[in-house]
């Protein structure tokens, strides 16, 4: 299966290649191709689809106090055994420090310890003339693309200023312009004042993050980028409105490219309001607690996501996968929201979860496999060797068995390391079999079979999906 169709047929692999799709029973050489080769995988009913490639994850990320509890090591391992064979993770530069430091850092902490292979796209937290020269050497680097924050006063947050000459260099070098696309300041003055107010549990988080603030940043995001010429790229967008903002822009020929998560398709602001459990009480809703917040179900923002899949207003499917133990790490933030760190973990789960959309009619199988891995390997360089299942293409392929079925949770013992699941109870039609990254097998019928040094680092080039 290709994001262009649906076709029987089979792979032949040559190392870490694939060197030929073949219908059936084909001659190669004029021999029997099942009988010419090492090893044969039988794939009979069941689908073949290019590795998984999350675009979005945040291994091991120092943030809120803490750090993302699964490391580049434990973290690719869950990503392979759910059939997501890349990721590209976040380089972190903050106000005062080097990029080159903050590369060489996250280089560092991922080299030998990657199931699958792995790039970076560079936050740059900190806009000023140091920065900004050493953009230029980004693209040789093989990061093509670069993150700003409009949120987060204080952490990683750009001015308008910043954010306008960060957008001048994007248009000057090709680089691709990552927006998280919330108005921090505005955020917290409400959240400061809810919390005054007596109203500490996790659920104010998300009306602290109202979608007014998701939608005027959206916006903002996008007219400087229009202004600049720059090419740019919404993440975890999760309200109605903002995406409005995205098509408006699309529709008058903008390249602006927007990504959406499976927790603002599948979870709610209700869902969180109405949490509870024994061992926490309505600090369970921490479990949720992430930016862009989950939104209301009764507004009809997960349908706009869904919506938006199928129109292509939005291209990508992310996990934004920045995981937290409650005990230890998100527990800081009992009695006060704001001290709650914010992040889900789902690189498990991405590819199982968008495949219910198939089951359910709200997406065709091939837009399934167009984003969960076509898309994200043309937005962000790597088409070709990533994201397709044709004769060149790096041997990253996934056996799915649509009659199969998958029972997610940590009760079902997930692979992140992560003290709970934000997807307990989950049952899902559809189960990832097989697995294989660069002509090695991580994943059979025993488990996992791959190894921490497999992943090699991808130097990107700039993106492929420009109008
Ligand atoms: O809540 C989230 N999304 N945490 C990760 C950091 C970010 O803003 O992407
Ligand atoms: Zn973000
Ligand atoms: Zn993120």
């Amino acid at each position: 299966v290709n994001a262009t169709g649906a076709s029987p047929a089979d792979v032949l692999v040559d190392g870490e290649t694939i060197v030929a799709v073949l219908a059936p029973g084909s001659q190669l050489l004029g021999t029997d191709l099942a009988a010419s080769v090492d090893r044969v995988v039988d794939a009979s009913g069941k689908y073949v689809i290019p590795g998984g490639i999350d675009a979005h994850t945040h291994m091991q990320m120092p943030f809120g106090g803490t750090e993302a509890s699964d490391t580049f090591e434990t973290g690719t391992r869950a990503a392979a055994w759910g059939g997501t064979t890349s990721i590209i993770d976040f380089a972190i530069q903050r106000t005062g420090e080097r990029v080159e430091d903050g590369l060489a850092a996250w280089h560092e902490k991922a080299a030998g310890e990657c199931a699958v292979d792995y790039g970076f796209h560079q936050i740059i937290g900190g806009v000023d003339e140091y920065s900004l020269k050493a953009m230029d050497s980004l693209v040789d680097e093989g990061i093509t693309s670069f993150k700003l924050f409009m949120a987060y006063p204080g952490v990683f947050f750009s001015d308008d200023a910043q954010i306008l000459r960060a957008m001048q260099k994007s248009r000057e070098t090709g680089l691709l312009t990552m927006m998280h696309a919330e108005n921090g300041p505005a955020i917290d003055v409400l959240a400061e004042q809810l919390y005054n107010q007596g109203k500490t549990t996790p659920y104010f988080h998300g009306i602290a993050r109202a979608w007014q603030l998701e939608e005027e940043a959206t916006h903002r995001a996008i007219m400087l980028a229009d202004l600049t010429g720059a090419p740019l790229y919404v993440v975890h967008v999760s309200a109605k409105q903002a995406v409005e903002q995205l098509a408006a822009a699309r529709d008058r020929g903008q390249n602006v490219f927007g990504e959406t998560c499976p927790q603002y398709l599948y979870l709610s602001l209700e869902d969180q309001l109405g949490a509870r459990s024994e061992e926490w009480g309505d600090f369970e809703g921490a479990k949720w607690v992430c930016s862009t917040p989950l939104r209301s179900r009764a507004e009809g923002h997960q349908d706009a996501m869904w919506r938006a899949l199928r129109t292509n207003d939005l291209q990508t499917v992310s996990t934004d996968h920045c995981p937290f133990c409650m005990r230890g790490q998100k527990d800081l933030g009992q009695g006060d929201f704001r001290a709650i760190p914010n992040g889900i973990g789902s690189i498990e789960h991405r590819v199982d979860l968008l495949y219910q959309g198939v089951v359910t009619g709200e997406i065709t199988l091939s837009r399934w496999v167009e984003l969960i891995a076509t898309t994200p390997a043309r937005m962000f360089g790597l088409y070709g060797r990533k994201g397709v299942v044709q004769p060149g293409a790096d041997a990253d392929l996934v056996i799915y068995d649509p009659q199969g079925h998958t029972s997610i949770g940590l009760g079902k013992s997930h692979h992140m390391n992560m003290d709970y699941s934000a997807w307990e109870g989950y049952e899902v039609d559809g189960h990832v079999d097989w697995v294989m990254s660069r002509g090695s097998v991580l994943v059979d019928e025993t488990g996992y079979v791959g190894t921490k040094s497999h992943g090699k680092f991808l130097k990107r080039d700039l993106t492929q999906y420009l109008v």
